[in-house]
Order: structure tokens, then sequence, then C-alpha cells
């Protein structure tokens, strides 16, 4: 069958653009060998549509890639990948899972295996053929966006979970249903190293030992190709300074040569072009590297021209290609798409059948997980909830089925504005504790300020961090700032109130303050829209099994815990609901909180007094103008000329000058990554941070942290030269007494 493609059409299989940038004509033209819908992605532009339009354009599509081709060409019908990382959540109206650090807690593969197939069927609803899913990354460091994709830090569970992730999508390897009805293409992902970066940047630098970081991160692999996954996704990262997208030594050396995978290799969206002297339309160094399809979501064509050529012209061997292709379509074999017996996507099993989107059985299944998943870390014996109790429940989250979510929800980030009527068939925490507490011939009201007229026998606070998703959720450390449930707990404590925490959260985080103004605190994780498994908890209609598949931490600080020393609660602890064995008073210090407030130099477009900017020796008055091969104009951030964009030339510098002590903190946003050389210097010493720059462009408004761990010492000012063109905004610019040894970040 390769035999007989043109060189164009091979190429095109190797090709996967995002829905939102090409149509029907564009497919029957090219033939893209897959496409896939990114996080913000809908049919037709529309993220919220209905699952019937999300069918009718896996219809078009397919009906656009296999017209007939001159000369008795192969037809060889396209596919549709998507990323159903806690349920088919792109969709209204389907079934939302717990995310995976939920399902670590739950230490229950079989349960997994089970999501894997509700999830499988519903993405059949919509007839799309492959999950970007499961990630089988193992966090290391908490303070990465990503952690709650993470099922844990300990590698075997996160083995363990993820190959029942995969049997559960795919169908168990040999068996009737392999890929067959309910079954979808399943993707290990990011390979390897997305838990492993330095300080938990997301698509950051992993450094070590290349044996002893294998031992960790490359573990789910073997397991999850031993159970049949049959594409695994290369990851953003680099290993040691190399991107892993064009790492031949990782992607083909480790990945086929010692752990003998033979499906295909995908990439991450635009991670080809991170590759040095890559752009995303030119960059045959990822085929040559291993990848088997470049996830190019809005440059195909152009991709797909470069690379025609660059075989052509002998820079990729054709038979480089010819392999690529072969893995493709052998797994569009294996799944049925090709042959006589292919089918449209709306012809096949379970298209079209709408009501099984958030069916009852798979509600059911995600009910469980979230009562499996709930980890009580105190219980001074208010739970079980006393029946007939009367609760007030309060906070802001208690009635949000998005906060209850999290990230990769209907939209790629998530959020609170994503009211409850987004979601047909959910059940919000909150109205899961109501319907108990009615049956337990009590009461139940909700009040978000926590005010109340009848005063009740206990209050119950829902708090937690707010949806994201990727380098979105970053931290520079993991203390839990957000005072609402605090407050909330501590206004309960004055009145003689006990109560209940329930934390939302996608990763363990510092809360000693709420845990010690709460009676009771459940690590909640990310539940999704069964929040009436929490109140299975409360109320002790089901067992409390959870244990933590992290280490939870005892300092805000936020340095990598993987393991007894420095935790609060080590990994496996959760109590059961008899437990009500005393916590004890918890530290409340915290440097991060406790060090003089930040002095501003620059704010809300103003240069505080006494502070100046210069380029190459020229004053940048109210860090507007220009000097020394720098230009400094005003942007709107927020608010009109708020924020500053600095265009520097080759050779070029920017110093900003005056009294203050502490660290330099600015915020930032670095839209593409230096051409040249970035330095830092503050009195005597100079930093090159061209690396930790180049990891930080392209993810918006940042922070970045200059300490004297990498400025030496804080001299009266800092300065940042460069010997190329760059570009960067900056929105405020402070110092700060930070904790001694508080790593410098970007
Ligand atoms: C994202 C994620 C990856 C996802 C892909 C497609 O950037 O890194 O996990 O599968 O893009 O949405």
């Amino acid at each position: 069958m390769v035999s007989r493609m043109s060189l164009e059409r091979k190429v095109a299989q190797l090709i996967q653009p995002q829905i939102n940038s090409f149509d029907a004509e564009e497919m029957r033209e090219y033939r893209w060998g897959s496409y896939l819908n990114g996080g913000n992605g809908g049919p037709y532009g529309d993220e919220f549509a209905p699952a019937s339009e999300w069918l009718r354009l896996a219809d078009e599509m397919w009906d656009a890639s296999t017209q007939p081709l001159p000369d008795g060409e192969p037809i060889i019908p396209t596919m549709w990948g998507t990323d159903a990382v806690h349920g088919h959540t792109n969709v209204v109206q389907a079934t939302i899972f717990p995310h995976n650090i939920a399902l670590g807690a739950t230490g229950d593969p079989d349960l997994v295996r089970l999501i894997g197939a509700a999830t499988a069927t519903e993405i059949e609803v919509t007839g799309i053929d492959w999950n970007f899913s499961p990630t089988v990354a193992v966090a290391r460091d908490d303070r990465w966006g990503r952690t709650y994709e993470s099922y844990s830090e300990d590698p075997e569970l996160v083995a363990q979970m993820g190959a029942a992730l995969v049997e559960g999508l795919q169908g168990k390897k040999g068996a009737e249903d392999y890929l067959g009805r309910g079954r979808v293409i399943a993707t290990a992902k990011h390979f390897f190293g997305d838990g492993g970066t330095d300080q938990g940047v997301d698509q950051g630098d992993v450094n070590g030992d290349i044996d002893a970081l294998k031992s960790i991160h490359a573990v789910p692999y073997p397991v999850a190709i031993e159970a049949g996954v049959e594409t695994i996704m290369a990851s953003f990262n680099s290993i040691n300074g190399t991107k892993m997208h064009g790492n031949e030594a990782l992607l083909t050396g480790v990945l086929r040569g010692e752990m003998g995978f033979e499906g295909l290799v995908v990439g991450d969206w635009n991670g080809h072009g991170q590759i040095a002297g890559c752009t995303v339309s030119d960059c045959p160094q990822a085929l040559m590297a291993g990848l088997d399809i470049y996830m190019v979501p809005d440059d195909a064509v152009a991709l797909h021209s470069s690379l025609v050529a660059q075989v052509r012209d002998g820079t990729i061997p054709e038979a480089r290609v010819d392999e690529a292709v072969a893995r493709v379509l052998r797994i569009k074999q294996r799944a049925g798409l090709l042959g006589p017996d292919a089918q449209r996507p709306s012809a096949r099993p379970n298209a079209g059948e709408y009501d099984k989107l958030g069916m009852a059985p798979h509600r059911a299944v995600a009910r469980e997980a979230v009562a499996k998943s709930q980890v009580i870390l105190k219980n001074d014996g208010v739970l079980p909830l006393k029946p007939g109790a009367d609760i007030l429940v309060a906070g802001v989250a208690a009635d949000s089925i998005a906060q209850a979510a999290g990230g990769w929800t209907l939209t790629w980030q998530g959020g609170r504005e994503l009211t409850n009527d987004y979601f047909p068939g959910a059940t919000s925490i909150w109205a899961g504790i109501e319907e108990a507490a009615q049956e337990s011939g009590g009461s139940a009201t909700l009040s978000a300020d926590g005010t109340f007229e009848e005063r009740p026998d206990i209050a119950i606070v829902v708090f937690g961090e707010e949806p994201y998703a990727e380098f979105a959720g970053d931290r520079k450390n993991l203390i839990f700032a957000d005072t609402e449930g605090l407050e909330l707990l501590r206004k309960f404590e004055e009145q003689g109130i006990p109560t209940v925490s329930v934390f939302l959260s996608g990763r363990p985080m510092w809360v000693n303050r709420e845990l010690n103004a709460s009676d009771a605190f459940v690590a909640s994780w990310l539940p999704g829209s069964e929040g009436a498994g929490v109140a299975d908890i409360l109320f002790g209609a089901k067992a409390a099994t959870g244990k933590l598949s992290f280490s939870w931490p005892a300092n805000c600080e936020g340095n990598p815990l993987n393991g007894p020393d420095g935790a609060l609660f080590a990994l496996g602890y959760g109590r059961s609901l008899d437990d009500t064995a005393p916590l004890g008073d918890l530290d409340e210090g915290c440097g991060f909180l406790d060090g003089a407030p930040a002095a501003d130099w620059f704010v809300n477009g103003r240069l505080s007094a006494g502070i100046s900017a210069s380029a190459g020796g020229m004053d940048l008055p109210n860090l507007r103008g220009e000097g020394g091969g720098v230009v400094a104009r005003g942007i709107d951030r927020n608010r009109q000329e708020d924020a500053r964009e600095l265009t520097f030339g080759p050779d070029s510098s920017f110093t900003v000058s005056g009294e203050g002590e502490g660290a330099y903190i600015i915020t930032y946003n670095l839209p593409a990554a230096p051409a040249g050389t970035v330095t830092i210097a503050s009195g005597e010493r100079t930093e090159d941070v061209t690396r930790r720059m180049t990891v930080a462009a392209g993810k918006g408004w940042r922070e970045m942290v200059l300490t004297e761990a990498c400025l030496g010492e804080f001299g009266d000012g800092l300065t940042i030269a460069t010997n190329a063109p760059l570009q960067f905004s900056i929105a405020q610019i402070s110092r700060s007494t930070l904790p001694e040894g508080t790593e410098c970040s970007f």
C-alpha cells in the first residue's frame, strides 16, 4: 500500500493539523493522515457545540479524505485525535471523571480501567478515533502546572494506572473487542521526563544522570507498551538540554531499541518547533530523530511542502517516511479504518447515540471514583456527619462544577466562568451534600459567604485552586495563598461552629493555616461532575479509603518533595472515618508570607520615586523612550499603558536602579525565545539566563524571581543585556525579602 502512494500523500499521513485551521476542501486536497481538536478547539469554531456537530465534522472529514484518487492510489481515511483526559470533557454533557491525581489516590486500577472504557464509549458517540491519554508523567515537583495530570510521584503506581487506562480505552491486547466497539486508540504521554523538569517549569529542562532519570520517568512506558498502547506522544521538555522532539538517542534509541515500541510517535502541539534549528514549518530533524506524526496545528501546508522538498533533496531518506507511514497505516488497519469494512464515523457503533454521553452507569463509575479518591487528612471527630444535622455549606467553589472539574474541561483552561448550566446532568459538591443531608433527616443551606440566619450544627467550607492547565498552573512555591477559605474557617471557629474543609486542588499544597482552623480536612483533588461522591464520604455512606499518591509538604517553599523527609503527610497517608487521632497544631510560619512587603519599583505604568531606568547610559524617563539600542514603549496589559515593551538591538542593555533590598521580582512576557545570549547582572556577577528565558518563552505573562542564587549579590540596580535582537514586555518590577536560599525562577 505504501509503495502505491505518492510522496505527497505519504508525507500528508505524517501531518496532523487542528480542526480550526483547515476545512474539508483542504482535507480533500491534501488528505491529512489525522487531525485534532486542541483544548480550545470545537467543530466549526464552537467549543460548546452539541455532540451532533462533533459527529457531523467527523463525517465531513472522513468524506473529504476518502474521495477517489487518480491512478488507483490507495485511499487512506483520516482519523481524529482529542484530549479526553478525564472523560470526553471537550463535549458538553460528557461524564467528567476525577483528574489523574485523584485516581492515583484511589489505588484502584480496575476502576481506572472502567473509566477508560466509559470514556472510549463517549468518544465514539462523537465519531472520534483517538485519545491523547493517559498521561503517565511521574510528577516530582508539585509546582508543575500539570501535577494533577499525573497519577503519582511513585513511578510504579503511575505505571499500573497508566496501563489500566490504556486497556480501558483500547481493550485488552488480543481480545475480541480490541480497538473495536467501545474502544479507541490510546496515547501514553509525554515521552519522557515531563514530570521531572527543573523547578517543575512546564516544558522545561530535565537534568541528571540519564539512567537515574529513566528509573523514574521512563518506568511507565514499557508497562504501557506491554498493555498494547498504540501511540506515544513526545514530550516538550528537554533532557540535559536536548529537546525530546529531536532526541534520537531517546526517541529511537531507548523507545524503539530498548523498549521495543512498534507503534507510532506523535509530536506535541508544535513541539518540533522547539528543536534548535527548527521552525514549526521546517523541521526534518524531528522525523529523523524518530517522530512519526507532526502535531502542527496551524502550519500544515507549509510543513508538508518543506518535508516533501527535503525528501526530494535527500535530506530525509524516503525509507524513513515509508517507515513512519507504515506505522500510521498499521494502526489505522488495527482500528478498522482501512479496508472494505471501514465505516463512516456516524455509521459506527455508539456514534450518534447522544444519551450515552453522561449516561447513568458512567456517572456511577465517576461517583465511585470521587468517593474512593477523597483523602481525609484530619478528623477531630466531626466526620462522619451526624444524621439529622443542620449543615451550612460555604465557599464560592461549593456549587461550582467547573471549579471541581479543573482544567481540560470544555475549554483548555476550564474556569468558574463556566457556570453550572454548561454541565447538564452534573452534580455539584453542594448539591450532593444537600441531598445527603435531607436523606439523613437534616438540612443543608448554601451560603457562599458563610452568613446564616439559623445557627448551623456544622459548617462545610469548600475552597481551593481555580482551574488551570499546563504552564498556566506553574507556581513558584506551594503556598495556597487565596484566603477566602481561611477567613471562613476562622470566622466559624470564632463562632464556635465546627468545620469541615473540602479542599479542591491539582496538587498537595501548604495549607497549615487552614488545617489548624478546621476540625476535619479532606483533600478532594479535582472530582469532576459527580460531586455527590464527596458527600458519600462526609456522611459515611461509603468507607474512606483514599490514600495520598503524593507526599504532602510541611513547609511552604515548595521544594521537590518525594518521600517522608519534609512531608507533613507521607505518600500513602489517608485516614479512615473512625481515625480521629489528633493532628496537633501545625507551624503557620512561611518565609514567603513573612517577608517585608514588596517595594514596587515599576507598577501600573509608573516608575516609583527614586527609581531610574536607562539603556546604554541614556535615561529612560518613566521607562519610556530609546537609547543605547533599546526602545521602551507603553503597551496595555490590564489597563492603558500599564506595561512597557522593550525592544533590544544587538549588543544592548537595559538597567533599572535605585535604593532597595531583597530579590528582584519582575512580571514579564517573552513572546519568542532569545536569538542570542541574555545575561542579567546586579553588583559584580553576570549570569547567563538564555536557556531559562528560552523555556519561559511563549507562555504569556510570568514572574521572574532573581535572588542571590543567580545574582550572587544584590547591587543597587539590575542590568539585562543581550547580544542579539530581543523583545519582551514588563508589567511590574519590585523588590522583596524572600527566604534564605530561594532559587531564581523564570
Ligand atoms: C497540549 C498538551 C498535550 C495535548 C496536546 C493537544 O499542549 O501538551 O498533552 O495532547 O497539546 O491538545
